[in-house]
C-alpha cells in the first residue's frame, strides 16, 4: 500500500468558533455600502451555504469509517464548523427576505444541483466538495487579504463574512485530504482527470448559477438590463476584482503536487484573531462533534 501524503500542517487545529451575528438590530437592506451589486453577489453567495454546507458534511462523511487518525480528527473539526456556518448563513437570508428579497428561485436552483449530484455516485459528491472546497478557500483568502471586498459593509455583516473566510482557510485541506484518502488507489493519471473535469464543472455552475442569482437579486432592487451586468462585471473582475484576483489560485489547482496547504496563509488567521476587540464575546471553543 503506498502511504498517502497529507500535507495539511501537523500542528493545525480546527476549532469551530461558535459566533452569532446580527441578531440584535436589522441591517439596511443593501447592507454591503448602499450597493445593489454588492449586496446581490454577497447574498447570493450567502444563500448557497445552508443547503451547500449540509451536502458538504455529507460528502466528507461518507468516507470517514477507515480515515487514518489524522485525518479522522480533521473530519472532526471540520463538521461542527460546517454546521454553524450553516446556521449563521440561514439567519443572516432570513435578514434578507425581511428586508425585502426573494430568495427562492436562488434556493431552487441549488436544490437542483444538489439533486442531480446526489444522483452520482459518492466519490463524485467528493470531488465536487473538494473542488468547491478549494473555490472557497481562495475566495476566503482574498476577502481576509483584501480589506477592499468588505469595504462600506454592514459591521455585523463584515464580521460574519470574516469569520466564515477565516474557517474555510482553516478547513480548507480536509475534504482534499479525504480526497486523497479515498482515491489513494487511483492511477495517479485517473486522479487528476476526474479532479480537473469536476472543477470546471462545478466552476461553471459556481460562475453561471452566482451571476444569474446575482442578477435576479438586482432586478428586486429595480436594477437590470445592461446596467446590472456592467455593474456586476465591473465589480467582480474589475474592482474590487474578486473573479480576477483568485483566477491565479484557482489554477494551481491543476498543477501536479497541488495540495489546499502548499500555500500556507494563517498569518490571517492570526491577524484575524489578533482583531477580534476584547469587548466581543471571545471564541467559544466548542467540543468537536463524534
Ligand atoms: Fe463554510
Ligand atoms: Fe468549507
Amino acid at each position: 500500500m503506498t502511504a498517502t501524503i497529507l500535507p495539511t500542517p501537523a500542528d493545525l487545529s480546527i476549532t469551530p468558533r461558535d459566533r452569532r451575528f446580527g441578531r440584535e438590530a436589522a441591517a439596511p437592506r443593501l447592507w454591503h455600502g448602499g450597493r445593489v451589486e454588492a449586496t446581490a453577489i454577497y447574498n447570493a453567495l450567502s444563500t448557497t451555504f445552508p443547503a451547500g454546507e449540509a451536502f458538504f458534511v455529507e460528502s466528507v462523511r461518507a468516507f470517514r469509517e477507515d480515515a487514518p487518525a489524522k485525518l479522522a480528527e480533521e473530519i472532526k473539526g471540520f463538521t461542527p464548523q460546517v454546521a454553524i456556518h450553516s446556521r449563521e448563513h440561514d439567519a443572516f437570508n432570513k435578514r434578507a427576505t425581511s428586508s425585502g428579497y426573494d430568495l427562492s428561485r436562488l434556493e431552487a436552483q441549488i436544490e437542483k444541483r444538489l439533486a442531480v449530484t446526489r444522483t452520482k455516485p459518492p466519490i463524485v459528491s467528493l470531488a465536487a466538495t473538494m473542488a468547491l472546497e478549494h473555490f472557497t478557500a481562495i475566495l476566503a483568502h482574498q476577502l481576509l487579504a483584501n480589506p477592499r471586498h468588505l469595504e462600506g459593509a454592514e459591521q455585523e455583516a463584515a464580521d460574519l463574512w470574516r469569520w466564515h473566510a477565516v474557517e474555510e482557510i482553516e478547513h480548507k485541506g480536509v475534504a482534499y485530504d479525504t480526497w486523497l484518502h479515498a482515491t489513494r488507489y487511483w492511477p495517479r493519471w485517473k486522479r487528476w482527470k476526474v479532479k480537473a473535469k469536476v472543477m470546471l464543472y462545478v466552476t461553471r455552475n459556481f460562475v453561471v448559477d452566482r451571476t444569474a442569482g446575482s442578477l435576479e437579486l438586482m432586478r428586486q432592487d429595480g436594477v437590470s438590463g445592461l446596467r446590472a451586468w456592467a455593474l456586476l462585471l465591473h465589480y467582480l473582475w474589475v474592482r474590487p476584482g474578486m473573479f480576477r484576483k483568485i483566477a491565479g489560485a484557482w489554477l494551481k489547482f491543476f498543477l501536479p503536487g497541488f495540495h489546499p496547504w502548499n500555500q500556507d496563509d494563517r498569518h490571517l488567521l492570526r491577524r484575524y484573531e489578533a482583531s477580534v476587540t476584547p469587548k466581543r464575546e471571545p471564541a467559544r471553543k466548542v467540543r468537536r462533534a463524534a
